[in-house]
């Protein structure tokens, strides 16, 4: 019998990252330990930093953890000290029942790099358990004439300890008729069996008990007793006989409660009450108590209880049949237990990561294990991920999985992945197990805003309004978060003659271009300059772009005559229209007059020339 229980997971979500290169996929053996049952929790099982040859500190920079094969937290890892200790009191008897001896296996998981460790922990039996026998007063009725060197069967005392400390002798108490011999059953159990020393006589000694003791081999050794009484019988009657000896018949596990699994019958060749047989269980276990029950009327053995491959695989059923005289007879029944495929696999996570960094190489997202517990094909089990996804599954020792990234993720082209492992076993029909993981890729500076355009155009109306708006520029950026947060700017220009920063503003935001003040066709046609969009990455990435305005003319100027003059007394400044006065050029430093022909300006009240050379 395996180990018993069942697994529950720790879901201990460990972020962890690393490469492929010292991804060590195979297991290495640890060791053996052993530890005493019934030892209080925090006993001391090993030192694993002395034993993998690492300090504390590495121990715990690597996450060490320790998985047991049963999914129980039987042990647990102090990381101030490095010591395994038990975490609860280990009952050998809960464990492992009769199985001897009893093995936990565990594996120790570290991170950077990935590593398994196996090993195993013996747990050392303690004489805990007295031999009980379930019938306290047996009763064995023997006829007289009974021929000296006749064997009766005695039911066996159960004890929970195994091995040594299980049951390993039985007495009688003295008396001139019976000894006990010992025998072994295949079972790897001894039972008792009283020989007849002496002719019993009816007429001497109707009646007399006997104490039965059954001693296991602790230090000191314990004991149990039961009383036989036994009945000396005088009347001429025949026992019970069964056809066969052994019955070997097949269960499948899922068989319904209540279901005949066999009807035996015994025949007895008397007449009246002692042809009158009586069904019963013989050193029934208590396992078989609990599953089987027999009509004491007719044989019928039914089942009571569910059977279950994966707990007990066959039983062993002694049936005595009992006449009216009390003569007996036993058969056995042996039950093979069929395996149905009726558990499904499971996926035990030991290590998790949701989120893995754009660009980087390989990246062990998961470490999980997979379980059946059903047996043969029924148990075997094959795991997948969807087709077309840029992830790995690599098997490793202990039916242990290990999801990793195939190699580098774009987090532009996909941000998020729902990765489904499939668990399924080859039993029929397959069940399945599925467990999604939902990776998200998370964003590196790795795209440079574009602009839409490379490069605009603008066109505006002479004489606009201050402050207008001329036109929007626009980058976008793949990335995402601040990394795709745009600002606009307005570049230096290599044109010492244009003061940029007083034609036109940005807005760094959204990119909206405004003309500061009124643009004058006959002063200025177009000029050029460059905008970038610089993203708030770290490094922070940006590019630029090149926008060209054009003014456009309006029909703004009077043709006027400016010699002869026409009207003497008008004063020369009148000559420049208002608007023109409070305006600046580029490159002057105070207001500027009217310019004397299109295309050229001149600045003012100095007069110091800024237009074009030629003008
Ligand atoms: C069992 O007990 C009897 C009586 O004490 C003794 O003679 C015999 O050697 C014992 N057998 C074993 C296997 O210890
Ligand atoms: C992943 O699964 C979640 C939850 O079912 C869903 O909301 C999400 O859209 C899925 N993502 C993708 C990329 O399929
Ligand atoms: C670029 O963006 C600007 C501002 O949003 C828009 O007016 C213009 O049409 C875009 N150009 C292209 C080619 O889409
Ligand atoms: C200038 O000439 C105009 C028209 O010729 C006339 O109306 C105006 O009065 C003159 N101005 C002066 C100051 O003489």
């Amino acid at each position: 019998m395996a180990a018993r229980g069942s697994c529950v997971s720790r879901q201990r979500q460990v972020l962890f990252l690393f490469l492929l290169g010292g991804l060590c996929l195979a297991g290495s053996e640890l060791g053996r330990y052993s530890v005493t049952e019934e030892t209080e929790r925090g006993s001391f099982v090993a030192n694993l930093a002395k034993d993998l040859g690492l300090g504390v500190e590495a121990l715990a920079a690597k996450r060490t953890r320790v998985v047991c094969d049963d999914n129980k937290q039987h042990l647990f890892l102090d990381s101030h000290t490095g010591d395994l200790l038990t975490n609860e009191k280990l009952d050998r008897e809960k464990l492992c029942g009769p199985t001897e001896p009893c093995m936990l296996y565990f594996q120790i998981l570290m991170d950077n790099p990935f590593q398994i460790y196996r090993a195993e922990l013996r747990i050392l039996d303690i004489n805990d358990h007295s031999p009980i026998f379930q019938d306290k007063k047996m009763i064995l009725k023997i006829l007289e004439n009974t021929a000296v060197g006749t064997t009766f069967r005695l039911e066996r005392a159960q004890d929970s300890d195994g091995g040594r400390n299980g049951i390993q002798n039985y007495t009688i108490s003295p008396n001139t008729f019976f000894h006990i011999t010992v025998h072994n059953s295949d079972e790897g159990m001894i039972y008792p069996e009283l020989v007849l020393d002496k002719a019993l006589d009816w007429e001497g000694q109707p009646e007399f008990s006997l104490t039965l003791t059954a001693l296991d081999g602790g230090s000191p050794p314990r004991s149990g007793t039961a009383t036989i009484h036994i009945l000396v019988l005088d009347i001429n009657d025949n026992a019970p006989q069964f056809p066969q000896e052994l019955y070997e018949i097949q269960a499948p596990e899922n068989s319904p409660i209540g279901l005949v699994v066999i009807k035996v019958t015994g025949e007895d060749v008397d007449s009246g009450v002692n042809a009158e047989i009586s069904y019963s269980f013989f050193d029934a276990s208590e396992d078989i108590r609990a599953t089987f029950q027999i009509n004491p009327f007719s044989g019928e053995i039914t089942l009571k209880a569910l059977l279950d491959y994966e707990f007990i695989k066959s039983y062993k059923l002694n049936v005595q049949a009992v006449d009216g005289g009390g003569l007996s007879a036993r058969c056995t029944v042996l039950v093979r237990v069929l395996d149905v495929n009726d558990n499904a696999p499971e996926l035990i996570m030991s290590s998790l990561v949701n989120e893995v960094v754009e660009n980087s190489p390989e990246t062990v997202l998961a470490v999980f294990r997979i379980n059946d517990r059903d047996s043969g094909e029924n148990g075997k089990m094959v795991c997948h991920i969807q087709e077309n996804l840029p992830f790995l599954l690599k098997p490793s020792v202990d039916n242990f999985y290990i999801l990793m990234t195939e190699g580098a993720l774009d987090r532009e082209s996909r941000a998020e992945y729902n990765i489904t492992i499939t668990v399924s076993d080859l039993g029929t029909p397959r069940l399945t197990t599925q467990h999604t993981i939902r990776v998200q890729v998370s964003d590196i500076n790795d795209n440079a805003p574009a602009f839409n355009q490379t490069s605009y155009t603008l066109f505006v109306r002479e004489n606009n309004s201050p402050a207008m708006h001329i036109g929007t520029i626009s980058a976008t950026d793949s990335d995402a978060g601040s990394n795709a947060h745009i600002t606009y700017s307005l570049l230096p220009t290599q044109d010492l003659q244009m003061t940029l920063t007083s034609l036109v503003s940005i807005n760094a935001d959204n990119g909206q271009l405004f003309a500061i003040k009124a643009l004058d066709y006959e002063a200025l046609q177009a000029f050029e300059f460059h905008v970038g969009a610089t993203d708030r990455g770290s490094p922070e990435l940006s590019s630029q772009a090149l926008v060209r305005v054009v003014v456009l003319d309006d029909n703004d100027n009077a043709p006027f005559v400016l010699y002869p003059m026409q009207n003497a007394s008008a004063p020369y400044t009148e000559l420049l229209p208002r608007t023109a006065t409070l305006d600046r050029m580029p490159g002057c430093h105070s207001s500027y007059s009217r310019p004397r022909s299109p295309g050229c300006s001149v600045c003012g009240p100095t007069m110091a020339r800024c237009a074009p050379p030629g003008c």
